[in-house]
């Protein structure tokens, strides 16, 4: 009978725990069937009421019991800690194997990365960077710039008037108007403000930025393009200062051996007024397609500052006098590069701009 009631308990002991599939279900057999106050204990309570002669063997198989159920058990608690674990590893499963999602490397667009070189070689030259306003006045961009209202100069550089206030609609002010606004139409306009900004002491300064015109977009022409105006201002500064500053800029941007001459021009604001060129590139000056045959590219307009823009940006033109350069960054970018249309620079085309990486 004894016995009877062993195998009752083990089979039922067993069953339980094949049902246990978690930690807790486990624990919660372990309490039920083999801690103090558990089933097996119970059962030992009873040896007292056996026969003696049946004691000891009952007592076996108690142990006997105890022992199969604590092996299930410990191995029931191997097995879940085992799965515990597969489950963990299969969830937080990275796969090694798997391609790795390329890096793009970015560059920067070539006339941003040209500009910086026109920068740089200026600055070790003892430049630094004056910005001043896209939108101008009629009256810094032209008028103190020696281009008075109506004055022909004003038809090479067709400009975007701003309507006055915030009334897209309200009538444009002419260019009369001083105060009307305007894009700027070449960096030259932050040269009064340079001046007047640092007189009565010594200008160095480039002034790099976009400009606007009112052009027909072709190969050769945009609405907006980069410049970058220089002006120096003092009491020791004469043309041979202008000529071997660009010389030295000619070097540090197209590479060693370069020459530069310069030709008579005209421009309002200087007085006199050159045309840079630099000995052509490509052909070292024996002539080719890109410089027609002359051997020389025109690179910038420059001179010395005219004594009325002198005087209106607050110096005594009797003291002082001040060379001034003005470069176009897409041609020159076009002409080191290699590059036939000026359109390709604002297209955002990956195409064109991977090519500079
Ligand atoms: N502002 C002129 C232009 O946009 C370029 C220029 C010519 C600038 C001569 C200068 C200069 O400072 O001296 O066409």
């Amino acid at each position: 009978m004894a016995d009877a009631s062993l195998e009752i308990v083990r089979e039922s002991a067993s069953a339980g725990l094949a049902a246990a599939t978690d930690e807790a279900a486990l624990e919660r057999w372990h309490r039920q069937h083999l801690s103090a106050s558990g089933e097996v204990s119970l059962l030992r309570r009873g040896i007292g009421k056996l026969e003696l002669s049946e004691r000891k063997a009952y007592g076996a198989a108690i142990n006997a019991l105890v022992e199969v159920l604590t092996a299930q058990y410990d191995e029931k608690r191997a097995a879940l800690a085992q799965a515990a674990l597969q489950a963990r590893l299969a969830s937080e499963r990275v796969d090694l194997s798997l391609p790795p999602r390329a890096r793009r490397r970015g560059a920067l667009h070539p006339l941003r990365s040209t500009l910086r070189e026109i920068c740089q070689a200026f600055q070790s030259m003892g430049f630094s960077i004056y910005d001043s306003p896209h939108v101008e006045t009629d009256e810094f961009n032209f008028q103190l710039l020696n281009i008075p209202p109506h004055h022909p100069a004003r038809d090479m550089q067709d400009t975007f008037y701003l309507a006055p206030g915030d009334d897209p609609s309200a009538p444009m002010d002419g260019p009369t108007d001083a105060a009307a606004r305007v894009l700027r139409t070449h960096t030259s306009a932050g040269q009064i403000r340079a001046m007047r900004a640092m007189g009565p002491g010594p200008v160095r300064v480039i002034l790099p930025g976009l400009c606007y015109r009112n052009e027909d977009i072709t190969t050769r022409s945009e609405v907006q393009f980069h410049q970058i105006e220089g002006l120096m201002v003092g009491t020791d500064v004469r043309m041979s200062d202008l000529k071997g500053i660009l010389l030295q800029f000619a070097r540090q941007i197209f590479g060693g051996d370069q020459a530069v001459r310069l030709r008579g021009s005209y421009f309002p604001f200087t007085e006199p007024s050159v045309e840079v060129d630099l000995r052509c590139a490509l052909c070292g000056g024996a002539g080719c397609r890109v410089c027609k045959y002359t051997g020389w590219l025109e690179l910038l307009g420059a001179g010395l500052v005219h004594p009325v823009v002198l005087e209106n940006g607050g110096y005594d033109p009797a003291t002082h006098r001040g060379i001034a350069f003005g470069i176009g960054l897409p041609r020159l970018v076009m002409l080191r590069h290699g590059v036939d249309d000026i359109r390709h620079f604002f297209r955002n085309d990956l195409r064109f701009l991977q090519s500079f990486r």
